[in-house]
């Protein structure tokens, strides 16, 4: 607790600046704006900084320690933006950085400050959705490789059984808006035959790219397949921590406002940013340290 100050007068300006105080929203590039609108429509009072590390995604293909490293810088980013609270929307660095970073980091650089990511709201959502107990993830490759999404599925169950599938095109695939593409049609299906055959009733997008692919896949797995999309659980249960966090939410800014960083423009951003933002937006190149 920060100790308030002695006059009146100033407890008032105190009590303004703790009131500034914004959500923010981190991913390796674009995709976290996806999950971004699924929060502002859930939860639009707040205001909110987004930050795109579109000079250095894709995160799926580095290694545990680089995204260790370029999560931490864009944590410190925000922070020093008057974030109080951090979303890692990027599945790779949730799987990668989150708890390293929940564990050691935070404690010491910021103990009053919270992040969170978007693995545990997608496993909570598919161990209230699945029956038959098979749950498959689909994520990119640095993500499949962590198991953090077995892990904490088996934290919670461990008589589910977990299927991971790594699928290292649809990133590239969705970037170069090669949705309508007939060979993603033929990738899918090959990305997710061994899911089928497993017989999962539940399948998590675990990559924020997946939800511009969510009606093809639905498509192949079929009405009898659960798809838990993070830009759909993601907002609804940050909107339960905040309730459960009053002291937290307390100290939010509650303007509606929004701004967007990136560490590079590149001139498909604007296409990009639009297609999973839903709107064209306006965004402020930085650098990362
Ligand atoms: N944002 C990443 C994720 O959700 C996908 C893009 C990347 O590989 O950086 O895993």
């Amino acid at each position: 607790m920060t100790e308030l100050p002695a006059n009146r007068h100033a407890i008032i300006i105190h009590m303004k600046i703790q009131r500034t105080k914004k959500i923010g929203v981190f991913d390796s590039g674009f995709g976290g704006l996806d999950i971004l609108r699924g929060i502002i429509q859930e939860n639009g009072e707040y205001d909110y900084l987004y930050l795109g590390d579109t000079a250095r995604t894709p995160y799926g293909t580095r290694s545990q320690e680089i995204i260790y490293e370029f999560t931490k810088q864009a944590i410190d980013f925000l922070f020093a933006k008057n974030c109080e609270l951090i979303i890692i929307a990027c599945n790779t660095a949730s799987a990668e950085a989150l708890r390293k970073i929940q564990k050691n980091y935070i404690p010491k650089k910021y103990p009053h400050k919270k992040v969170l990511g978007v693995l545990i709201p997608a496993v909570e959502s598919a161990l209230e959705k699945t029956i038959n107990k098979k749950v498959g993830i689909i994520a990119t490759a640095s993500t499949v490789r962590s198991c953090a999404f077995t892990k904490e599925i088996h934290k919670r169950d461990t008589s589910i059984r977990v299927y991971e599938q790594a699928c290292p095109l649809l990133v590239p695939i969705v970037e170069a808006g090669e949705k309508y593409h007939k060979a993603t049609d033929i990738i899918l299906r090959e990305y997710l035959q061994p899911l089928q055959k497993k017989h999962i009733d539940t399948l998590i997008l675990g990559c924020t790219h997946y939800g511009l692919l969510e009606s093809k896949i639905k498509k192949i797995l079929g009405k009898d397949v659960a798809i838990i999309s993070e830009a759909r659980t993601v907002p609804k249960k940050l909107k339960l921590y905040l309730h459960n966090h009053s002291s937290l939410e307390q100290t939010l800014s509650k303007k509606s406002s929004l701004l967007f960083y990136s560490t590079d423009l590149t001139e498909n951003f604007q296409t990009l940013g639009s297609m999973f933002f839903g709107k064209k937006i306006n965004v402020k190149k930085i650098t990362l340290q």
